[in-house]
């Protein structure tokens, strides 16, 4: 190697400038384009994030009477997109298994809305690992027949109880993750879309995950796989309606504190459901943290995890995240086997 550089004659600065003028001028002319626009993309990013405000809400119907469909509507994020979008003015039907904690938040949208911002709220219980039932994607559908439905969030989802390999995971558990996160949101919104394009507006929030949305999940592997084809679905479908007045996008999330994640703290990182939705409907179409990053109808709206996903796609080793990934949901799985081995102790 070094005989192979002592005899390469490399030319000084000063003859490559007199000697290859034209060479130097296209040189300056690439380093100058790429800086620039690593600069525009970083300034864009950081407006999307911290200045600019999203699509106003109005635009889908807020307080025209129009309606809100959130799934996974019982807690955590979904919860919180329910109180949200009805503080926003929009009529709201929530959709989980769990109907007591739906008929709660039912109430406690009615109750918290008076004078001239009063909203509806209806509850429609679903299974949606059962696509085969019948009977409760006919009530579903003949609950929302009718409705002005302004804004459709996808939220519901099932993930592992903790990461696991997949040749060790549970056939019916890989199953339902698939026929929650995939095949529920194909026909719910095959229900929905269609009221939109009549109206000629809305809005699709399909929720994802930097697992398998900004980078491959070792050990969530089917979860990661449901996540991909959302963000995969939404850039398709966003185009395919974007003439008509509906904007469809898939909300690329780190951390949120919830059941799900099993996280109780916020931190910079991981924000509570409230601040999170805060953010999602505050920066509605714009990318964020997925700007310019070949990822179409991606949008990465909280802050840090805006932050974090740029910074992913600037360094772009993506193998280095994948490994990351990898070693600390090892980390989680032992410890979630500890407690649980500490648990049955105590029984
Ligand atoms: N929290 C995070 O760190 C995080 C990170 C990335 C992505 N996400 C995504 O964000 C979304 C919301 O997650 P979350 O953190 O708010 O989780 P969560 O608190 O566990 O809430 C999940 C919701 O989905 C509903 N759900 C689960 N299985 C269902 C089924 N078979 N039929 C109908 N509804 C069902 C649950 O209601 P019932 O139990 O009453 O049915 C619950 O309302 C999910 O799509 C998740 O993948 C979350």
């Amino acid at each position: 190697m070094a005989t192979i550089f002592s005899t390469v004659q490399f030319p000084s600065s000063h003859v490559l400038v007199t000697d290859y003028p034209k060479l130097t001028l296209l040189l300056f002319a690439i380093g100058g384009f790429t800086a620039a626009r690593f600069a525009l993309k970083t300034l864009f990013v950081l407006l999307q994030t911290f200045v600019v405000s999203g699509k106003s809400l109005k635009k889908y119907g807020a307080g025209k009477g129009a309606w809100a469909v959130v799934t996974g509507a019982s807690e955590g994020i979904g919860r919180e997109f329910a109180l949200q979008l009805a503080q926003q003015g929009f009529n709201v039907v929530v959709s989980a298994r769990n109907a007591s904690a739906l008929a709660t938040l039912v109430s406690e949208i009615e109750a918290k809305s008076t004078g001239g911002k009063k909203v509806q709220a209806k509850a429609v219980p679903m299974d949606f690992s059962k696509l085969d039932d019948a009977a409760q994607w006919g009530r579903l559908e003949s609950e929302l027949a009718g409705l002005d439905i302004g804004v459709l969030v996808n939220n519901a989802g099932k993930s592992y109880n903790y990461p696991e390999e997949f040749h060790a995971s549970s056939r019916k558990d890989m199953e339902d993750i698939v026929t929650i996160n995939v095949n529920s949101v194909i026909r719910l919104t095959h229900i929905v879309l269609p009221g939109m394009v009549e109206r000629k507006r809305g809005l699709i929030i399909n929720m994802g995950s930097f697992s398998g949305t900004s980078v491959a999940s070792p050990m969530l592997s089917t979860y990661a796989g449901t996540k991909s084809f959302l963000s995969s679905f939404s850039g398709s479908l966003a185009e395919e309606v974007r003439g008509k007045g509906i904007d469809v996008e898939c909300v690329n999330t780190y951390f949120v504190v919830s059941n799900m994640s099993k996280i109780r703290r916020s931190s910079a990182l991981i924000p509570t459901p409230k601040a999170f939705v805060r953010s999602v409907l505050s920066k509605i179409t714009l990318p964020g943290g997925a700007l310019w990053t070949n990822r179409p109808g991606v949008v990465t709206p909280y802050w840090s995890h805006g932050l974090l996903d740029y910074v992913m796609n600037v360094i772009g080793w993506n193998m280095a995240f994948v490994r990351y990934t990898h070693s600390l949901h090892k980390d989680i799985r032992r410890r979630a086997l500890r407690k649980l081995e500490r648990e049955a102790k105590q029984q």
